[in-house]
């Protein structure tokens, strides 16, 4: 398969004509250029679940919109920071974070906006602070609409708005949601994680219900799946048969180059440019491009 066709067929499977998925290979379609910028729109990379990859998809999920000529704006929206942290953008006491804007009407979204090393990418930071805005979020009138009009002043400056949601779907996350098109749910290629989907998904339903009707899920994304073991596959062909064309056709293979990413502070596109696990997500993007579109 060429270089722009999805992951290959794992071993002793058939011609290579059949994706990780299961369903059959095709080619994803070149995104067009873009000659001017905005609306964005904005997606949330939500699973109760921690380490599942939300944080590294955003990253390079980001950082491959950008190569394909998009503006893209992250919010780090879990109180850990490893998004921020991930793209080397350190965080000191004074500067502004996502906290600081949901919290402080007169804090403008543009003072809390950070360029990274990628061009195209930026980011707005989080750190420690936000653990305490849940709480103080509670008693507020539209507590569940906080971040999407802090976000409303730069919707017309970025294509893609994305959101590194924390492992649970309390406020933060229903915040995030409520002001999104769509979410994106990476999933661990593992047996237990299938169990969370369901809870994940009525969450998602309950949000367009009640708050934002327009809410879709763009996809499920399977991710540190491990062509070597049958438990994979297995796993696999089950969320296929469960979730069916939601699942995205490309599937991120588990490599010790995501972990070194995230110490080196930079996307997979710029550490391992030409590795397969840049190639996957460069593969993601088209397919989130083809997908919002
Ligand atoms: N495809 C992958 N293969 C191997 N390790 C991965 C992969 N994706 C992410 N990781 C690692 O797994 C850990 C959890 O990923 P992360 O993106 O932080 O998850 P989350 O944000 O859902 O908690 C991190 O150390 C990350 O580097
Ligand atoms: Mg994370």
């Amino acid at each position: 398969m060429s270089d722009n066709g999805l992951v290959d067929t794992p071993a002793g499977e058939d011609d290579g004509q059949v994706g990780l998925t299961g369903r059959p290979l095709r080619e994803l379609p070149e995104p067009v250029e873009l000659h001017r910028h905005g609306p964005a729109r904005i997606i949330s990379m939500v699973n109760q679940k921690g380490g599942v990859g939300k944080t590294t998809t955003t990253i390079n999920l980001g950082a491959c919109l950008a190569e394909q000529g998009r503006k893209v704006l992250l919010v780090d929206l879990d109180p850990q920071g490893a998004l921020s942290a991930g793209l080397d953008v350190r965080v000191s006491e004074d500067d502004i974070t996502v906290y600081d804007l949901m919290l402080d009407n007169q804090t403008s979204v543009h003072s809390a906006i950070r360029n990274t090393n990628v061009p195209g990418l930026d980011v707005v930071p989080a750190n420690i602070d936000l653990s305490a805005a849940e709480i103080q979020l509670v008693n507020e009138v539209g507590r569940e609409q906080t971040l999407g009009r802090a976000l409303r002043p730069v919707r017309r400056d970025y294509d893609y708005i994305i959101i590194d949601c924390q492992p649970s779907l309390g406020l933060l996350t229903v915040n995030a949601l409520a002001c999104s098109h769509g979410v994106i749910i990476p999933m661990e290629c593992e047996f237990f994680s299938l169990r969370g989907l369901a809870l994940l998904t009525d969450t998602v339903e309950k949000v367009r219900d009640r708050i934002n009707f327009d809410l879709e899920v763009i996809g499920i994304l399977v991710t540190m799946y491990d062509r070597r073991t049958t438990h994979a596959r297995e796993v696999m062909s089950r969320v296929v048969e469960v979730f069916g064309k939601t699942v995205f056709d490309t599937v991120i293979t588990r490599t010790v180059r995501f972990p070194e990413t995230s110490v080196a502070g930079e996307p997979i596109t710029t550490w391992a440019p030409t590795s397969q696990g840049a190639q996957q997500y460069r593969n993601v993007a088209l397919e989130v491009i083809e997908r919002t579109s």
